[in-house]
């Protein structure tokens, strides 16, 4: 116990009497150390940062945990009355999605408009903020003397590295100029190390002699800190993704039992509670596994007919009880375009889905209101890219690598690596409305977190490890439902794993 109020008071929160109290009841021997993990992690996921670990913050950890360890199991002889999500009307409305939008020659002109739009999208999203409404152009950064100083919005186009020394190639649409990062502005530099080519950033510089200009500071677009939306009363989102229905590591008995929860045929009274009041599901992408989407596929696939694939998905979507609302978006896995962004998964595959049940089948990437809640749905093609690209990230932490692209405002910010992206009228892969929620999925690993109040979801996978994953590497954790509370946007991760 000494030990673990130690770890608390190092991470730098205070303990309340009570919360000490609750900490010996509910953390004995073994369970302790997982308790406290889990008080730690909520307490610095929360906004604003607590500076006291209450009683009633470690009765949620020690909820949270439960869930977490109790598998869903069988119940029989279970009856049901009326359950709560069914006398409840759905409050869904779709704000963003690309469907219909779409369509690029990918001549020289759709690029060059395609990166006027994001120039001029993230140029609007800076001058919407106090610290950076005021700005010059590269020309008066250059056109002052030595010493002089320079505040601008530019796009990156070029950054090269030598030694410590950073080298970025900045253009404004008028003109282009060199900047230094050094390394004796720690924080400066680290920033500069992480950013990439095409993100649009505000810079504070000083000119030095010659043509060259030194970063003082490079300021990203940065989501504002806000108070997210919320339901009026309990009721709750499930978010899932990367089904891949056909593959032959699809975690059939697994999802199977996830339906059996919504239909409230399996789980302890906790559980059942909590499916009484899912109003809605979320498919995030890759339902099927579809064909030729990496090389030698085949060898991965117990279907290997998309049609096939698509059809068995559906009685999958049609057990998902009628009172719940169904939102899917496409992944690189189904069978609609791959650039990005992608419009919703056309009838001519998809049909037997959209023939099973009500589903808003909707474009990658795409917004949602739910109960008064803003989703921000992206499957995540582009976070391989971003993973390989800046130092420090990592598949099996996908909650920073999306706070890097609510940083960033954007879902894709370097052009041109894995992901192929359409060079569309707009760019709609800017994140111009702040959500209160960003879900994304495809690297099959799920996590939650929350940054300046917009909670984070990765949805991880219902397919286990297959050949082509190995052969890369990648160990997925797949069997784990994030379940979302919209009214306290709290996120529990079910385990669906073990029978
Ligand atoms: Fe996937
Ligand atoms: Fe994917």
């Amino acid at each position: 116990m000494r030990r673990a109020v130690g770890t608390i008071l190092e991470a730098g929160f205070q303990m309340e009497s009570e919360a000490f109290k609750t900490l010996v009841e509910r953390g004995r021997e073994d369970s302790l150390k997982p308790l406290v993990d889990e008080v730690l992690k909520m307490a610095s996921s929360a906004q604003p940062r607590p500076l006291f670990i209450s009683a009633d913050l470690v009765l949620k950890a020690a909820e949270q945990l439960a869930l977490a360890d109790v598998a869903v199991v069988p119940v029989e002889g279970l009856g049901h009355g009326r359950r709560f999500a069914e006398d409840r009307e759905a409050k869904l409305e779709v704000v963003f999605d690309p469907t219909g939008k779409l369509g690029t020659a990918g001549s020289i002109d759709d690029f060059l408009r395609y990166f006027r739009s994001r120039f001029e999208k993230m140029s609007n999203l800076f001058r919407q903020r106090i610290d950076t409404r005021s700005s010059g152009t590269i020309a008066d950064a250059l056109a002052g003397g030595t010493n002089g100083r320079g505040r601008f919005i530019a796009m990156v186009v070029e950054k090269r590295e030598k030694g410590n020394r950073i080298f970025l190639t900045v253009d404004d649409y008028d003109d282009e100029a060199t900047i230094l990062v050094g390394d004796s502005n720690p924080t400066v530099w680290q920033t500069a190390r992480r950013i990439s080519r095409d993100q649009v950033l505000f810079l504070e510089t000083r000119k030095s002699s010659g043509k060259l200009l030194v970063a003082e500071n490079i300021v990203l677009p940065e989501i504002p800190d806000h108070r997210p939306g919320h339901a009026s009363d309990e009721v709750y989102a499930i978010l899932v993704s990367d089904v891949h229905v056909g593959s032959k590591v699809f975690m059939e008995d697994a999802f199977r039992r996830v339906l059996g929860w919504l239909k409230g045929e399996v789980g302890g009274p906790d559980q059942r509670h909590i499916a009484d009041h899912v109003k809605y599901v979320v498919v995030g992408g890759d339902l099927v596994d579809g064909i030729g989407v990496y090389p030698r596929q085949e060898i991965d696939l117990k279907i290997p007919d998309i049609y096939e694939q698509y059809r068995l998905a559906a009685k999958f979507v049609a057990d998902i009880p009628e009172h719940m609302e169904v939102v899917l978006i496409p992944g690189n896995h189904d069978a609609v375009r791959q650039a990005l962004p992608q419009p919703k998964i056309p009838k001519e595959f998809a049909g037997p889905v959209y023939d099973s049940r009500r589903v808003v089948s909707l474009g990658d990437p795409s917004e949602v209101r739910m109960e008064g809640v803003d989703f921000l749905l992206f499957h995540g093609t582009s976070l391989m890219d971003i993973i390989s690209s800046v130092p420090g990230s990592d598949y099996q932490r996908p909650v920073e690598v999306m706070e890097y692209q609510l940083r960033a405002r954007h879902l894709a910010p370097e052009y041109g690596r894995g992901t192929s992206i359409g060079p569309e009228i707009e760019d709609w892969l800017v994140i111009e409305h702040v959500p209160d929620v960003f879900q994304s999925g495809h690297i099959h690993v799920p996590g939650s977190g929350v940054y300046r109040g917009t909670t984070i979801v990765n949805s991880g996978a219902w397919q286990g490890q297959t050949d082509y994953q190995k052969r890369m590497g990648l160990v997925p954790q797949p069997g784990l439902l994030p379940v979302v509370n919209l009214q306290s946007l709290q996120v529990r991760m079910m385990d669906f794993r073990s029978e």
